[in-house]
């Protein structure tokens, strides 16, 4: 959907799209805002310790927000790897918010931005168990792979890969 800049341009700028969806960078006051209403966007799951404060201070310039009427509806906070690749740390999307492709909008502007910064494919990785995330990236165009002793919490990861596509 093409957007319109409110301010900046693609790298850190803010954009809205013509339903009314604003896209920025993640702040500090976001993640505190999403830390207090943690189960809206990871349902039953504890993800807080994903919410570090580095991936704004530090890589706040490759985060994206989705914002409506000022409700945080999605979020991704990423960075550029040091292999090069994009990596998406963690993904979400308000409950009630899905099924809207806001995530889908959030994975073109990270591409966007990574790609801005030398990227060329864009790595996730999920939970064995979490049949969503599999579902929307391999809608996406992601390769799945699933990767023995990944994590020193649990083990198993699912690692996703897609090359950006040519500018
Ligand atoms: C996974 C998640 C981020 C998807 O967000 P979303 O905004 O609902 O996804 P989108 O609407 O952008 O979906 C894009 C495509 O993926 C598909 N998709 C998304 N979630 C899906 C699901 N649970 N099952 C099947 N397909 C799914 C959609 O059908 C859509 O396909 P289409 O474009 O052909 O219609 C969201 O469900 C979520 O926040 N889950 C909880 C947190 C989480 O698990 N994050 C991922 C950790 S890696």
């Amino acid at each position: 959907m093409r957007a319109r800049w409110l301010s900046g341009n693609k790298v850190g700028g803010v954009s809205e799209t013509a339903d009314g969806i604003v896209l920025r960078p993640v702040e500090v006051a976001d993640l505190r805002e999403i830390l207090g209403e943690l189960d809206e966007f990871w349902d039953e799951r504890d993800m807080a310790f994903l919410h570090q404060a580095l991936y704004v201070h530090e890589f706040g310039e490759t985060s994206v927000l989705a914002q409506e009427h000022g409700e945080i509806l999605a979020y991704l906070l990423g960075f550029v790897s040091q292999d090069g690749g994009g990596y998406v740390h963690a993904v979400a999307v308000r409950r009630r918010a899905r099924g809207r492709g806001l995530a889908r909008r959030l994975y073109e502007r990270f591409g966007e931005l990574v790609r801005e910064r030398g990227a060329r494919s864009v790595k996730a990785i999920t939970h064995p168990d979490n049949a969503g995330s599999r579902a929307f990236h391999e809608t996406l165009g992601f390769s799945v792979a699933l990767v023995e002793d990944y994590s020193p919490w649990g083990g198993a990861r699912l690692v996703f890969r897609r090359e950006l596509d040519a500018a």
